[in-house]
């Protein structure tokens, strides 16, 4: 499973000076440009002559100012749109991410959210699904007002979320960052750019195609554990037939399972997901590792774990899938579950009632040994879109060209 709430895994880089401010007018700049016109006329003609003030952005890239976004908004901030959905910033690894942070008040905010407007929507005409755009306001108006707000401006692409209350090291808006597939700032840029133009574009189609080396030469070989070396395993993808297979149960005493827990544990932290399961690399027996990440620490490596009890009552979370990477959808599953499964040294464990994401992991995992993705229990509509997506975003993580030796390694699949 792939939802992903692991603290940023991100290069943190030099902060300069990083403090805290009082979100308000009083502390912000705005950013325009030399001849920035009013936008307080709604969305009407942007002045050509602020079109071409870019002189702001030549303080794009200063290596002194370069902040992750979990420099910014802090490592726990928890997105949520109008429709109710809630996801980190962890979720979109793995993607381009265009954030621009902006105001209601400010003036020039306006035509930099309807540049991101245009932008968002050429990227969803060619079907570029790993580029995101998120616009996100700040202040303590409620996700209504900075809809109205998009509304009023006739920006119709881009979601509302809700307000981030502080923003660490944003001198003033707009401002807007991009990062790369690995979470690291790209560009940032400061009042009026172009985002909708073709050089843009073709700037965050060169960073999406850049392959992300998942497996560091430093971890190639690292010890596990029990002393033995840990090897990389394939995680298989959508399609591959042992992910449709039901799995055998595990033999008491199995003398293979404790070591493939351990391994299959290390390889769900290199891809940076909360849970994995055997089929998914290759072992059609079922074993199941989680750690959801949540305080206190707990890791659960699982032989032959059955669902004993499920609640009447659902809960509705979006899940990803290492099998089926870069997709996310909403699923609707039994709120709590209780579950019987041996440990690895096979003594009998019981979990009671589990909730949240545990409960829904479980669940993912659990599916798994049976031969069930979690894309099975969506709407046929909804499955095909989101096969779709995944299908195009699978030709797009192919590499166009690198000269590295590293980004010769073959592609899962
Ligand atoms: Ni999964």
């Amino acid at each position: 499973m792939f939802f992903s709430i692991k603290a940023h895994n991100y290069t943190k880089f030099l902060l300069m000076s990083v403090v805290t401010m009082a979100v308000s007018s009083d502390f912000f700049d705005c950013y325009a440009g030399t001849g920035a016109p009013s936008s307080s006329n709604s969305d009407k003609e942007i002045a050509s002559d602020f079109l071409d003030s870019v002189s702001q952005n030549q303080q794009a890239n200063k290596k002194e100012d370069v902040l992750s976004f979990s420099d910014i908004v802090g490592d726990n901030f928890i997105f949520s749109n109008e429709k109710g959905f809630k996801f980190s910033f962890s979720n979109l690894k793995g993607h381009v991410l265009v954030i621009a942070f902006s105001t209601t008040w400010c003036p020039n905010c306006p035509v930099v959210l309807k540049s991101l407007d245009v932008l968002k929507k050429k990227l969803l005409q060619q079907e570029i699904y790993n580029v995101g755009v998120i616009t996100l306001n700040i202040g303590d108006e409620d996700i209504k007002a900075v809809k109205d707000h998009y509304a009023e401006y006739g920006i119709e692409n881009l979601s509302a979320y809700e307000s981030v209350a502080h923003a660490n090291g944003i001198e003033g808006v707009p401002v807007c960052f991009v990062f790369d597939k690995e979470g690291k700032q790209a560009a940032k840029y400061l009042g009026w750019h172009d985002f909708a133009s073709d050089d843009f574009i073709a700037f965050l189609k060169k960073l999406a195609a850049k392959k992300v080396n998942d497996y560091s030469s430093k971890k190639k070989g690292s010890t596990i554990g029990s002393g033995k070396v840990w090897k990389k395993m394939e995680v298989l993808k959508y399609g591959n037939p042992i992910l449709k297979k039901k799995c055998a149960p595990v033999e008491v005493g199995d003398k293979e399972a404790p070591e493939l827990l351990e391994q299959m544990l290390q390889q769900m932290y290199e891809s940076d997901g909360v849970g994995l399961a055997a089929p998914q690399v290759g072992i059609s027996k079922r074993m199941v590792v989680i750690d959801v990440r949540q305080e206190p620490a707990k890791v659960y490596k699982m032989i032959n774990p059955k669902i004993v009890w499920k609640s009447e009552e659902t809960a509705e979370l979006i899940e990803g899938c290492l099998s089926v990477p870069g997709v996310y959808e909403t699923v609707k599953r039994p709120a709590s579950v209780s579950v019987e499964y041996l440990d690895e040294t096979f003594k009998p464990c019981f979990i009671e009632k589990a909730t949240g994401i545990l409960a829904a992991c479980l669940q993912h995992e659990i599916d798994h040994l049976d031969g069930k993705l979690y894309v099975d229990h969506l709407s046929r509509i909804k499955r095909a879109r989101l096969i779709s997506k995944y299908k195009k975003l699978q030709e797009q993580q192919e590499p166009i060209s690198d000269n590295s030796g590293e980004g010769q390694q073959a592609q899962q699949q």
